[in-house]
C-alpha cells in the first residue's frame, strides 16, 4: 500500500500544473490541497480493483489520480464557510483559510475539470474505454452522486432522517465516489463477466456506505489531533449521522455488518481480491 501511495503522490504532482505557472496562486493552492496528505483510500481501491481485471498500472495511475482529484475538490468545497465551515483538513489549515474563499472555490472547480482532462488524454489511446471511465466518474460526482449527497446533507441539518433516507444521503455523498474508484479500477483492465461485475458492484456499494458510517463514528470518538480535521463537528452542527440515528454501539455493529456483506461479495474472486479485502478491513477498523 505504501508503494501505491508513493506512486499516486508522484503521479498527482505530475498531473497538477506547477506552482509557478500563471495563475500561480491558484496552482499553488491546488497543489496545497491535493499533495502531501490524506489516506488515499480511493486510489488504493482503484489499484486493488485493477488486480481483478489485470489492468496495466499506467492506466490505473491516471484513474486513481482522477478519482482523488474529484475527492479533494469535494473536501475543499465541503470545508467552505457556506458548507461545513471547517478550518482544519489533513492536519493543516483548510484551503480557504490558507488562501481565501474565492481561491478555494476555484481550486475545486479546477481539480474537477483536471480530473476529466487527464482521463480524456488521447495518449491513453483507448477512446471507448476512456469514455466509459469518464461517464462513470461524472455520474458519481454530480447531482445523482457526490454533489447530490452534499445537497441532501445541507438540507438535512437539524432534521431527523430515517435509516433509509440516511443511507441514501451517505450512499451519494461518499459512497458514489468510493464505488466509482472500484469500478474505474475494474474498467481499466479486461472486461469482467456479468456475475463478477455484479458482485464487485455489490462490494463497492457496501464499502462506500461503510466508509461514511465509520466517518460518522470517528467524528464523535476520535480526537482532532488523530483525525487531522475538527472532531465533534457533526453533533455541534446538528447533522443527521448514523451515530445520531442509532447510537454509537449500534452504529459500530452496523459497520461490522456492512463489512461482512462487502467481504461476502468478494468471495467469487478468491485470492485475487486480497487487496480489496485488506482495504475493506481498513475502512472499517481505521482510527483516522
Ligand atoms: C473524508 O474522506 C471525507 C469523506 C468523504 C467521508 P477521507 O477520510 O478519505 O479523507 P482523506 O482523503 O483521507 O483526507
Ligand atoms: C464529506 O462528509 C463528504 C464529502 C466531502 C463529499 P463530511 O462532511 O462528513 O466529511 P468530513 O468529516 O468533513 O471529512
Ligand atoms: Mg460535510
Ligand atoms: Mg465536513
Ligand atoms: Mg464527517
Amino acid at each position: 500500500m505504501a508503494t501505491t501511495q508513493q506512486r499516486v503522490e508522484q503521479a498527482l504532482s505530475q498531473h497538477l500544473p506547477s506552482a509557478d505557472r500563471i495563475p500561480a496562486r491558484l496552482h499553488a493552492a491546488m497543489r496545497y490541497a491535493t499533495l502531501g496528505g490524506g489516506k488515499r483510500v480511493r486510489p488504493l481501491l482503484v489499484f486493488a480493483a485493477g488486480e481483478l481485471s489485470g489492468a496495466p498500472v499506467e492506466r490505473l495511475e491516471v484513474a486513481a489520480c482522477a478519482v482523488e482529484m474529484i475527492h479533494v475538490y469535494s473536501l475543499v468545497h465541503d470545508d467552505l464557510p457556506c458548507m461545513d465551515d471547517d478550518v482544519l483538513r489533513r492536519g493543516r489549515p483548510t484551503c480557504h483559510v490558507e488562501y481565501d474563499e474565492p481561491t478555494a472555490l476555484l481550486v475545486g472547480d479546477s481539480l474537477q475539470t483536471r480530473a476529466f482532462e487527464i482521463l480524456a488524454d488521447p495518449a491513453l489511446g483507448d477512446p471507448a474505454r476512456q469514455l466509459k471511465m469518464i461517464a462513470q466518474l461524472a455520474h458519481a460526482s454530480g447531482s445523482c452522486g457526490m454533489a447530490g449527497g452534499q445537497a441532501i446533507d445541507l438540507a438535512s441539518v437539524g432534521q431527523t432522517l430515517n435509516q433509509t433516507e440516511l443511507e441514501l444521503m451517505h450512499a451519494l455523498k461518499t459512497g458514489a465516489l468510493i464505488r466509482a474508484a472500484v469500478l474505474l479500477g475494474a474498467l481499466a483492465g479486461n472486461p469482467l463477466d456479468a456475475e463478477a461485475e455484479h458482485q464487485l458492484d455489490r462490494f463497492a456499494k457496501r464499502a462506500g456506505l461503510l466508509f461514511q458510517v465509520v466517518d460518522d463514528i470517528l467524528d464523535c470518538t476520535a480526537s482532532t489531533a488523530t483525525l487531522g480535521k475538527t472532531a465533534g463537528k457533526d453533533e455541534a452542527a446538528d447533522k443527521p449521522t448514523y451515530v445520531a440515528l442509532l447510537g454509537l454501539e449500534r452504529a459500530r455493529a452496523y459497520a461490522e455488518e456492512l463489512r461482512t456483506e462487502a467481504l461476502a461479495a468478494l468471495s467469487v474472486f478468491g485470492e485475487r481480491a486480497s487487496r480489496l479485502i485488506q482495504l475493506a478491513d481498513f475502512i472499517c477498523h481505521r482510527q483516522f
